[in-house]
């Protein structure tokens, strides 16, 4: 196996002889997740839930996930499918991986680095297990989980939570390309019938009014919990990532931030093929791609009017909180 001597830069420090994967933050090559072998299961179905859509991916592992045992410094990153999970985790994983762990960067996806935390293919892997086997610290895990399906060891820890919202608008537009091209979920029809659907709360994780509602009143019990907005961090990535720092208790310099930015923007991810899913054979590119837009707005190129008045009738009567605000455009 790759035995590497790796330097910590930015605590000047030496990690001595360790194997490769460990130097990455990963525990086992074993363990890592290897998609290239998956042999596809069709499309799912959803069921409920205890009151919410599911697919058995994300629920045949629950017993497990539901004990998982959290740690003060892991970081939850939280979201509603589509809603840019995957920028955030990046965000987070350059911001305190980048100077330490160099490899990781070039050699382990995403996915792996930040590992999904309730999905489960029975007999190839599982999510909980990617998460036990980080040797990372802080570890950084993703979860699509509403709000009330949080493992409480996350709350008993008093971990901190990263949680990212989109506006509905584009994220049902981003979720529909999603649906069309990734083989696991189920299948989105037709834009009407799909809109509707997403009306109606009848997708993967649920209704996108009650995640990013519940997650928001989470706000008032639990304070250790950053709710940021998708449209913030496109206008102004720097200010966002300085909010971010700011609750992470992480102070870099303006520097640092500069250069975070403009890492992290659309066109640098899309083209690292750790970051853009390019190796998870589950998603059809020839379809759509994963990064497929990444802009506020695009539900223009998608709604009808009259879809657009429904849409606008429907949300006042679902998002009752004034406190809670998105942008559809910025
Ligand atoms: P689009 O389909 O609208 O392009 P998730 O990671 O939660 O699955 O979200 C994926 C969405 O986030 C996609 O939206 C993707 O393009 C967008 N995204 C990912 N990284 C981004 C970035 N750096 N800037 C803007 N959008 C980004």
């Amino acid at each position: 196996m790759l035995t590497i001597k790796l330097r910590n830069k930015k605590r000047g420090g030496d990690f001595g002889n360790i194997t490769g994967r460990e130097a990455r933050g990963t525990k086992s090559s074993r363990m890592s997740l290897n998609l290239e072998k998956m042999d596809l299961p069709p499309r799912s179905k959803l069921f409920d839930f205890h009151g919410v859509s599911m697919i058995p991916c994300f629920t045949d592992n629950w017993e497990n996930y539901q004990n998982f045992q959290a740690r003060p410094d892991d970081i939850l990153i939280a979201t509603y499918p589509k809603a840019g999970t995957t920028w955030v985790s990046y965000i987070l994983d350059l911001l305190y991986f980048r100077e330490s762990l160099e490899d990781r960067l070039t050699t382990i996806p995403i996915y792996e680095r930040v590992p999904f935390l309730e999905i489960c293919i029975p007999g190839l892997f599982s999510g909980k297990d990617l998460v036990d086997n980080l040797t990372t610290s802080p570890r950084l895990i993703k979860t699509h989980l509403p709000v009330q399906f949080v493992p409480k060891s996350f709350w008993e820890q008093n971990c901190r939570i990263v949680y990212m919202a989109r506006n509905a608008k584009d994220n049902m537009v981003s979720f529909f390309h999603f649906d069309r091209m990734n083989k696991v979920e189920p299948d989105p029809g037709e834009w009407s019938s799909f809109f509707q659907r997403f009306l109606d709360g009848k997708m993967v994780f649920g209704s996108w009014y009650d995640h990013v509602n519940n997650w928001w009143k989470k706000k008032e019990s639990y304070s250790n919990l950053h709710y940021m907005f998708f449209e913030d961090l496109v206008e102004n990535t720097g200010h966002e990532i300085e909010k971010l720092c700011s609750f992470l208790g992480l102070s870099p310099s303006a520097e640092e931030v500069e250069r975070l930015s403009s890492s992290v923007q659309f066109d640098n991810m899309k083209k690292d093929k750790m970051a853009n899913y390019s190796t998870a054979p589950v998603m059809d590119f020839k379809i759509s791609p994963f990064m497929r837009k990444g802009k506020v707005g695009d539900w223009k190129n998608h709604f009808t009017v009259a879809q657009n008045e429904a849409f606008d009738e429907d949300y006042k009567k679902k998002m009752t909180d004034p406190t809670l605000q998105f942008r559809t455009e910025v």
